[in-house]
Order: C-alpha cells, then sequence, then structure tokens
C-alpha cells in the first residue's frame, strides 16, 4: 500500500529541558504539511486527529535514574508511541512521526523494526540526520538529558531489566548498529565518540560533507545500508545549520544548508525503501522571529522524503 501513510503526531518534549518541542507537530500540520501530502502528494493519510500528550501516562514522582532525567516518564511515552507506530507499520502503512524531541525514536524505531521483521522478515536500516549522534548510555551522558541517547538504547547498547524503565524494549524491537548510518555529525560527545568507533558506526560529519559534497555522502551512506533494505529516516531539524533552522534547543553552527537537508531527503526518498520518517525537535517557541522558517524547514524535509520533487 505505498501511498498509504500513518500519521502520529507526538507533542512530547520530556527527553530535554526546554519546553516548546511538544508544540510542533500543531505548528507543522498548521503550516499546511497534512494537505500537501494529501493533495499535492496523493498519500491517503491516517490520523487520529490529536497531537498525542501521553499525560496520562506521566507519572507522579520520576526522579533521576542511572543519571536519566524523567526516564519513567519518557519510556512510558515511548512505549506506548512504539505500538502506535507498529500498529501503522503493521499495516503497511509508511509512517510519519511529528515529534517532539528525540527522544521519542526509542519509540518510532522500535515499532518499525519490529513491524518489517514481521512483514518482511528483514533488518531494518536508521538513517540519523543530526547534528548529534544521540548515542549517549546513561552512564557516558552528561546532560542526563535522553534525547541524547535514544540510539543507545535502540542498539542495545544500553539496556535495562524487564521492570526498569525502557525494560520494555525487546531484541526483534532492536536495530544493529552495523545497519545505522549518520550524517551531519558536528557535535560528538568525547564517549560518543569511543562508542562510535568501538563500535565502526558508520558516521558522515560535517567534515565528510565539506571534502566530499553532499552528492557522494549520500551515496556513501546508501551504500553502505545496501540495495533492498528497508530504511527509517530519523531526521533531527538541529542537522541544518541555525540559519535555516534557528528554533530548537540544541543547535550547532557549521550545519546542513536546507537544500542539502532536502537532497538528503529526496535521495532516500528515491530509492523507494523508505518505510518511516521522524521530524525532530522543532520548538517553535525558542525564537520569536525564527520559528516560521524552522517550522517551514521542518516541512520541506517532509514533503521531499515523501516524493515532493523540484520538477
Ligand atoms: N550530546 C548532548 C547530550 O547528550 C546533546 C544531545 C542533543 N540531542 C538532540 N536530540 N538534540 O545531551
Ligand atoms: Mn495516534
Ligand atoms: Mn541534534
Ligand atoms: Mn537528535
Amino acid at each position: 500500500k505505498p501511498n498509504e501513510l500513518g500519521l502520529v503526531a507526538v507533542g512530547f518534549s520530556g527527553g530535554q529541558c526546554k519546553p516548546g518541542t511538544e508544540a510542533a507537530p500543531m505548528a507543522l500540520i498548521e503550516s499546511g504539511l497534512v494537505d500537501q501530502l494529501k493533495d499535492d502528494l496523493k498519500y491517503s493519510i491516517y490520523y487520529d486527529g490529536k497531537v498525542h500528550a501521553y499525560g496520562e501516562l506521566m507519572p507522579d514522582d520520576d526522579p533521576d535514574y542511572r543519571n536519566m532525567k524523567k526516564p519513567r516518564a519518557v519510556s512510558a511515552v515511548t512505549k506506548q508511541l512504539s505500538s502506535q507506530v507498529y500498529e501503522h507499520a503493521r499495516d503497511g502503512r509508511f509512517v510519519l512521526t511529528l515529534g517532539g524531541d528525540h527522544s521519542i525514536a526509542i519509540g518510532t524505531i522500535s515499532g518499525t523494526a519490529k513491524a518489517i521483521r514481521e512483514r518482511l522478515g528483514r533488518d531494518m536500516a536508521v538513517i540519523w540526520v543530526d547534528a548529534h549522534a544521540d548515542i549517549n548510555t546513561p552512564e557516558t551522558s552528561d546532560s542526563g538529558n535522553i534525547h541524547g541517547m535514544p540510539v543507545s538504547f535502540l542498539t542495545g547498547l544500553a539496556k535495562e531489566s524487564e521492570d526498569k524503565p525502557f525494560g520494555w524494549l525487546k531484541d526483534d524491537q532492536r536495530i544493529s548498529v552495523s545497519k545505522l548510518v549518520y550524517i551531519g555529525l558536528r557535535d560528538v560527545d568525547r564517549g560518543e565518540k569511543k562508542i562510535l568507533r568501538d563500535h565502526g558506526i558508520k558516521a558522515f560529519s560535517m567534515h565528510d560533507v565539506d571534502r566530499h559534497g553532499i552528492g557522494r555522502v549520500v551515496d556513501m551512506a546508501l551504500g553502505w545500508i545496501g540495495r533492498d533494505t528497508p530504511i527509517h529516516l530519523s531526521f533531527d531539524v538541529d542537522a541544518l545549520d541555525p540559519m535555516w533552522a534557528p528554533s530548537t534547543g540544541t543547535p550547532v553552527r557549521g550545519g546542513l544548508t536546507l537544500r542539502e537537508g532536502d537532497f538528503i531527503a529526496e535521495c532516500v526518498h528515491e530509492t523507494g525503501n523508505l518505510v518511516a520518517l521522524d521530524l525532530v525537535e522543532v520548538n517553535p517557541s525558542l525564537e520569536e522571529h525564527g520559528a516560521p522558517e524552522t517550522v517551514r524547514a521542518g516541512c520541506s524535509i517532509v514533503r521531499c522524503a515523501l516524493g515532493d520533487t523540484l520538477l
């Protein structure tokens, strides 16, 4: 069902400390994104019509655990999101998730990974476009913010026992470090660099983009993943330079141009293997003037990943 699209709007910002990302899904939708996907790109959209805040899942008391901030809240939200995404993907739909901060990828990727295994008997690849690697373990993280840790839980580098936060994650919901590729990195913590090195994880930093150009970088990234491998694209808007996406919680200068971001999305779409997309870390409340352009940049990335073309 290549034209069926499941949309999940996640108004959650508990994976980091700055309020505001919970308002991003509504800002993206209000700027016309869903209508464009429907009318211009001809998707039939499956959307429950709400921005999920998961208030009913919030614990009264959520003290730090293993250096993680709000561990129970993030665990409960991502667990619920995982089954929402799973249900769309199991039914053969493309899954678009609008965040929210990047901790929500624990939910989205675990959901698609499981569904793709069941449906296609295949291991899914992940392309993580970001200024950051988000692969801290609770122990290597300086901030304790879980949006800096999702990849470590998804790959099993960080694990928890059944009864603890993120103990719900099972092997069939995880991805292999060998099927993970980064593009856009430029602010990677020391402990993360060691993890990337020790596990031979494929990463294209901004240095690589400068050296080879975005065209070759994308070719190399897709070559690493291999043909006919289902792909989940997790796009953090802070991969873009603050010139195009200033309204985000952890901006880092020296990033991708909007065209380079769109180009990555276009190329991943062209593979025909894209099964899901996350667009995260838009925070409309941080930059009074930069918010609308950041929302526009996010919409543009989503449209490109879903098949919009320049000609
Ligand atoms: N590496 C830093 C940390 O662990 C920043 C992570 C930023 N992550 C993001 N999804 N914007 O806190
Ligand atoms: Mn829903
Ligand atoms: Mn980031
Ligand atoms: Mn991120």
